[in-house]
């Protein structure tokens, strides 16, 4: 008879270890491919955006940020892992102002009903666990990869000249590489237990989510003129 070696099905296997970049990244994989595609940013892409259309988008962005950089600076006044994320040029506010004046446009908009869900998830989320901020933090810098070539597109759409700021998009400028790398590799030295990397995994995905909705709000708002 058998004499029961049942200890295998009581002691879970350790999962093994994967970087919190890592993670981040091919967990939120194929809402980037429908983020990227999205009719918003197909249009920002190709350079088809009127000046009027990315003012008003830029206001929107700005809405969120200045949430945003309000809840990071807060949470990372009582979690050091958020303070080791987040540093002044991650803060979008005062480059979205500027960019909106030096386009010739106006600041200040009421929030789309999907800004406004944006920003009443990311309360929400700030309650619960001011640390999956880093989540939404991530998307956001992420994005800057992408956002630099439709930097160049938009420029080139509206008649820009080609080192005409828009720091929204491309805060980063020459140290886009640099400073991304960077930011991937004190992601992978954070201490966090899995629920709290799980967390900043749904804020992160939540954080596509919502951008999208935003964009196709944007794109219908745009197309019904
Ligand atoms: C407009 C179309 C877009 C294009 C062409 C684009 C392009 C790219 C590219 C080329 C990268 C790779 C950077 C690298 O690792 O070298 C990237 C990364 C990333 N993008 Fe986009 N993107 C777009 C839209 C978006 C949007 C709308 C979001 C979110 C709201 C986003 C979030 C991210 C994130 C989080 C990463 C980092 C992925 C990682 O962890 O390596 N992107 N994007």
């Amino acid at each position: 008879m058998a004499s029961g070696r049942k200890m295998s099905s009581v002691e879970p296997e350790p999962e093994p270890a994967i970087g919190l970049a890592q993670m981040l990244k091919e967990g939120t994989a194929s809402l980037h491919d429908q983020a990227e595609h999205a009719a918003f940013q197909t249009r920002m892409v190709s350079g088809e955006l009127s000046r009027a259309e990315f003012i008003d988008f830029l206001n929107q962005v700005l809405l969120v940020h200045r949430t945003l950089d309000g809840l990071l600076s807060e949470a990372a006044a009582t979690d050091h892992r958020v303070a080791t994320m987040f540093h002044p040029v991650h803060r979008r506010e005062e480059k979205i102002e500027a960019d909106i004046e030096r386009l010739g446009g106006t600041v200040g908009a009421e929030p789309l009903a999907s800004t406004s869900r944006f920003l009443a998830a990311v309360d929400h989320l700030t309650d619960r666990c001011p640390v999956a901020l880093i989540g939404v933090l991530y998307v956001n810098e992420g994005a800057t990869n992408g956002n630099k070539v439709v930097a160049k597109r938009i420029r080139d759409g509206l008649g820009l000249q080609k080192d005409f700021a828009l720091d929204y998009l491309d805060p980063h400028g020459s140290e886009q590489r640099r400073n991304w790398m960077a930011f991937k590799g004190m992601l992978d030295e954070l201490q966090m237990t899995e629920a709290e990397r799980e967390s900043c995994l749904d804020a992160a995905k939540a954080t596509f989510g919502l951008f999208m909705e935003m964009s196709e709000e944007m794109d219908s708002a745009s197309t019904e003129g």
